[in-house]
């Protein structure tokens, strides 16, 4: 279905209820890209979404999302599987049979564990996976895929989630893309941001960091740092960034391996 047909179909709807009367929004994004594709089902005309941003350096509590209709969980792929710092944050979602669907966004190289890694999450803790979106999008680094998930790949999650909420309530379920055992990754950052003279020390990096890893001096950055770039993005004075020849040349070498683009695959 073309996205001009998704939204005449929308538009077919008689009243919200013909899709979902609620929606939980639950997201680790530390530059945006998972936190735009899945705030898009925002757009559909569901009564209420509530959000659950759980990217910040917080203690995630225990959270009972039974009560809503649906759930969306989004995260990026790290090294084909979900950040490990996110894992235990996931695992704080309860559902009770839940539908839910899971979306992953990746560099444009490969999303290989992190679907089945998160399903797994899910499917322990009590949801059903509906639906699987893995999309192809702007990598952290270097220049790959610009701007994705840009319009166009949104209007197709859109698609998928009308599908896949005009089935909720079936029995069947979707089995994630991926393999076991996980693949085993390095979770430290191999290049960490440095500040520069920019710096007016308003602290918003050392709040924002997803693991704290950035101390009081905002210059030091420690060992828990993931390489996230989520402070490099985000710093409004463009003081943060990685200065390193080795950082420079892996970044063109990536630019180069992943110049073709990948399509976003949706599974249902
Ligand atoms: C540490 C790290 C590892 C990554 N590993 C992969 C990977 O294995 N495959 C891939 O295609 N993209 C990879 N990426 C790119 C991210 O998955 C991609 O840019 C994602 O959309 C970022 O999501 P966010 O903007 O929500 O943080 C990696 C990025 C980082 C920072
Ligand atoms: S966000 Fe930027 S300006 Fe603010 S403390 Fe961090 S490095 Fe300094
Ligand atoms: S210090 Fe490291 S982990 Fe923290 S926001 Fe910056 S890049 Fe991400």
């Amino acid at each position: 279905m073309a996205p001009t047909a998704y939204v005449q179909e929308l538009s077919k709807l008689t009243s919200t209820s013909d899709l979902m009367s609620s929606i939980a929004l639950v997201y680790f994004s530390p530059t945006g890209n998972t936190k735009k594709a899945v705030s898009s089902i925002g757009e559909l005309p569901c009564v209420t979404v509530k959000t659950f941003d759980i990217t910040g350096n917080v203690e995630v509590p225990e959270t009972d999302l039974s009560g809503f209709d649906f759930v969306v969980f989004g995260a990026p792929v790290y090294a084909g599987r979900i950040p490990a710092c996110s894992v235990d944050r996931f695992k704080k979602m309860k559902g009770s049979g839940t539908p839910c669907a899971l979306v992953l966004t990746y560099g444009n190289r490969a999303y290989e564990d992190a679907p089945r890694e998160l399903g797994d999450i899910a499917e322990a803790n009590g949801f059903r996976i509906k639906g699987v979106a893995t999309m192809a999008s702007q990598h952290t680094y270097g220049q790959i895929q610009l701007g994705r998930p840009n319009k166009d790949d949104i209007a197709e999650l859109q698609e998928f989630y009308f599908h896949m909420l005009a089935k909720a309530e079936e029995p069947e379920t979707v089995i994630p893309p991926g393999n076991y055992p996980y693949k085993v990754v390095e979770t430290k950052a191999k290049f960490k941001p440095t500040t520069n003279g920019n710096c007016l020390a308003c602290g918003m990096c050392i709040r924002d960091c997803p693991v704290g890893a950035i101390e009081e001096d905002i210059k030091t950055v420690n060992d828990n740092c993931i390489g996230c770039m989520r402070c490099v993005k985000n710093c409004p004075m463009k003081a943060k960034s990685v200065v390193a020849d080795a950082f420079s040349d892996f970044e063109k070498l990536l630019s180069e391996r992943l110049k073709n683009r990948k399509e976003n695959e949706f599974f249902v």
